[in-house]
């Protein structure tokens, strides 16, 4: 689907989990971390157990994780539950997932609803993407006697130096060239193959010979996990296919390599733009000022630390507006 009007970064959202819907797998943005999974059962099990038929909103919802978790807390059949996001693919993910709740594809600067309607606001990484703004909206949704939770990219932290690393290890393998040079060198191994002239071939792996000495650095320095392996099976598939180069279809390796280009650069920016959406110290200082001018009071306004762990996995926050 081609939208020229939207913002490349929605777009990026939207590539994303529309390939996430397509491989039916839900379990990312670092939502499986038990810190995150028990601060979520904490505050939702609080919540049905003091408020009846409670009004819930998910803001920057994504796949839904954490309706996920309010679901296993939950038997209601009719819960009241609306979900916000940019991207209208995760919208789609989302109300196919749980067609129970209501979708709405809104930026979480503006949200289309009602004011002081919701006993419940979460939000797990996702509305300081929108930027602190968001956080007023926010507020103005929530009903007297009402939660704000949400969980916010922390730097320093556990998540954000994934992503700076996976950050440095994508920048790098693109500023190598090495999915481009190893495209060009197939392209000529495969003529040379079919008994073209070896010299281009010869060209294009002299050429590529220190990209593969780039990208051998970048793995032993972050080691081959880092990217979540994207950039290691790239390189283990490259060196593969060249070792049996005769037995692989050419249209297939250059298709997949062009691919490679665009996942890579995709990647890259969605890494950016965690790693610019994480809140330092002060920067959580200001969130919680602002929710009080709100009229709200912070419940919980700290870093979520693994029982056995030094750097945070997020910031954890929860204000509460006076019924
Ligand atoms: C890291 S994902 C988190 C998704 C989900 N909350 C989770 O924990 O898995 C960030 C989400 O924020 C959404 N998003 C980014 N900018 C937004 C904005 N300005 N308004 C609303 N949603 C936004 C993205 O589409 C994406 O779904």
């Amino acid at each position: 689907m081609n939208e020229p009007n939207k913002p490349s970064e929605t777009r990026g959202w939207d590539t994303y989990w529309q390939g996430t819907r397509d491989k039916d797998s839900y379990a990312l943005g670092g939502a499986s971390h038990p810190a995150i999974t028990s601060f979520w059962d904490d505050t939702l099990s609080q919540i049905l157990a003091s408020t009846t038929n409670a009004r819930i909103l998910d803001i920057a919802t994504g796949s839904g994780a954490v309706i996920e978790k309010f679901f296993h807390h939950s038997t209601d059949a009719q819960p009241d539950i609306t979900c916000v996001d940019i991207s209208d693919a995760a919208i789609d993910g989302v109300r196919r997932r749980f067609p129970a709740i209501t979708g709405i594809v809104a930026d979480a600067r503006s949200i289309p609803l009602e004011s002081f309607r919701y006993d419940l606001v979460t939000s797990q990484f996702g509305i300081e993407y929108a930027g602190l703004d968001a956080l007023d909206e926010a507020a103005r949704l929530i009903a007297p006697g009402g939660t704000l939770a949400m969980l916010m990219h922390v730097r320093p932290g556990l998540i954000f130096d994934e992503c700076s690393a996976a950050l440095d290890a994508v920048q790098r393998t693109q500023k190598a060239e090495f999915v481009e040079r190893a495209l060009r060198f197939f392209e000529s191994g495969f003529a040379a193959v079919r008994g073209a002239d070896r010299a281009p071939y010869d060209q294009a792996a002299s050429d590529l010979n220190p990209a593969i000495e780039a990208v051998d650095t970048i793995l032993s320095e972050h080691g081959e996990h880092v990217a979540g392996g994207t950039i290691a099976k790239l390189y283990f598939d490259v060196e593969r296919i060249h070792t049996r180069i005769q037995t692989h279809d050419p249209d297939e390796v250059l298709e997949w390599l062009r691919t490679m280009v665009r996942e890579l650069a995709d990647y890259g920016e969605r890494m950016a733009s965690m790693c610019d959406a994480a809140i330092d110290e002060k920067a959580f200082g200001d969130a919680g000022e602002r929710l009080r001018k709100h009229g709200l009071t912070i419940a919980q306004g700290e870093p979520l630390l693994p029982v056995d762990g030094v750097l945070p996995v997020a910031w954890a926050l929860q204000a509460v507006r006076a019924g």
